[in-house]
């Protein structure tokens, strides 16, 4: 039974299924016109430590539709932003609201808010990870190919949050998955770790084209993140040569996805030509932030 979404880790390949498949439900009740409003009365604390566009939105829209309400919390206002811990915030805000989802830097502070608040809370995106994110990319690439069976992802560009939670979700979801980032720029020990648990279904390199060999579906990511703005200049140089073009496309499946979380840098880790070619699916995959995580908050919230 979950009881936060702060990484994917923390979910069975059964908790995952169960989230898409809600999610699959909620999109056609919303395409449809068909009212949901499970979390009716409930209210969502919103806490933004970085910018958004979709993660806001999505969130927003989301309890709205189920007939709750959110609330934009920025830090630049809340007192967190001026030093109040994360320890008192989260009992605080637990005694007013029904669920708390927060954007930030460091993972353990999400974790510290779940730990001593007593309400669910969802990461939407630290540095670590982006599990909404990827929740919305498996559904997205199930709809898109029909199920999961024998495909092969690729991850291209920096070992960041994106690359964390998507090696974590595919691996989870029987796919094979490759990763190819620059020396000096491949994922952490921890997630190196979790996939020495799928022998044979995991590969890591420094080589783009050896890593998007076959692959069904392309992700790639920026190459310099939020919080990492003053290296983006060293960034730009390390990475030459990871970037999604016409030239990787051609190693991987002929009928090959592209996924890319947005926002994108278009010429940098993408072309423009694939990033139009593939705008349907990455699109969809942005739509799907909606629809997955009113699953997540469904979970969550309801019934509570
Ligand atoms: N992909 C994503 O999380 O987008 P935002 O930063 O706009 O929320
Ligand atoms: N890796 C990016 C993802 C943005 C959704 C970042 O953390 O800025």
């Amino acid at each position: 039974m979950m009881k936060h979404l702060l990484t994917l880790e923390q979910l069975s390949k059964d908790e995952i299924l169960e989230i898409l498949n809600l999610a699959d439900q909620l999109k056609f009740q919303k395409k449809n016109g068909i009212a949901h409003p499970i979390l009716k009365g409930k209210t969502l604390g919103m806490i933004f430590q970085k910018s958004s566009t979709r993660t806001r939105v999505s969130f927003e829209v989301g309890m709205h539709d189920l007939g709750g309400q959110a609330l934009f919390l920025s830090s630049r206002d809340l007192q967190i932003g001026r030093g109040e811990p994360v320890q008192d915030t989260a009992r605080v805000l637990s005694r007013y609201l029904d669920g708390i989802m927060i954007r930030t830097y460091a993972q353990s502070e999400v974790e510290d808010l779940a730990k001593y608040g007593s309400v669910p809370v969802v990461n939407a995106l630290t540095d670590y990870c982006h599990p909404c994110q990827v929740l919305a990319d498996l559904m997205t690439i199930r709809e898109f190919k029909g199920s999961f069976n024998g495909l092969k992802a690729c991850f291209i560009g920096d070992g960041n949050n994106m690359a964390n939670s998507i090696i974590v979700g595919c691996l989870k979801l029987g796919m094979k998955m490759s990763i190819a980032s620059p020396k000096g720029y491949e994922i952490c020990e921890h997630i190196q770790e979790f996939a020495k648990q799928y022998p044979g279904m995991f590969e890591m390199t420094n080589d783009p084209f050896q890593a998007a060999k076959d692959a069904d579906v392309i992700f790639t990511d920026v190459y310099a993140s939020m919080g990492q703005e003053s290296e983006a200049k060293v960034r730009l140089e390390a990475f030459k040569g990871f970037q999604v073009n016409k030239e990787l496309m051609a190693v991987a499946h002929e009928d090959c996805m592209v996924q890319h979380c947005l926002p994108a840098h278009r010429e940098e880790e993408i072309t423009n030509e694939i990033f139009e070619a593939h705008a349907d699916e990455i699109f969809e995959e942005a739509e799907n932030r909606l629809h997955a995580q009113k699953a997540v908050l469904v979970k969550l919230m309801a019934n509570k």
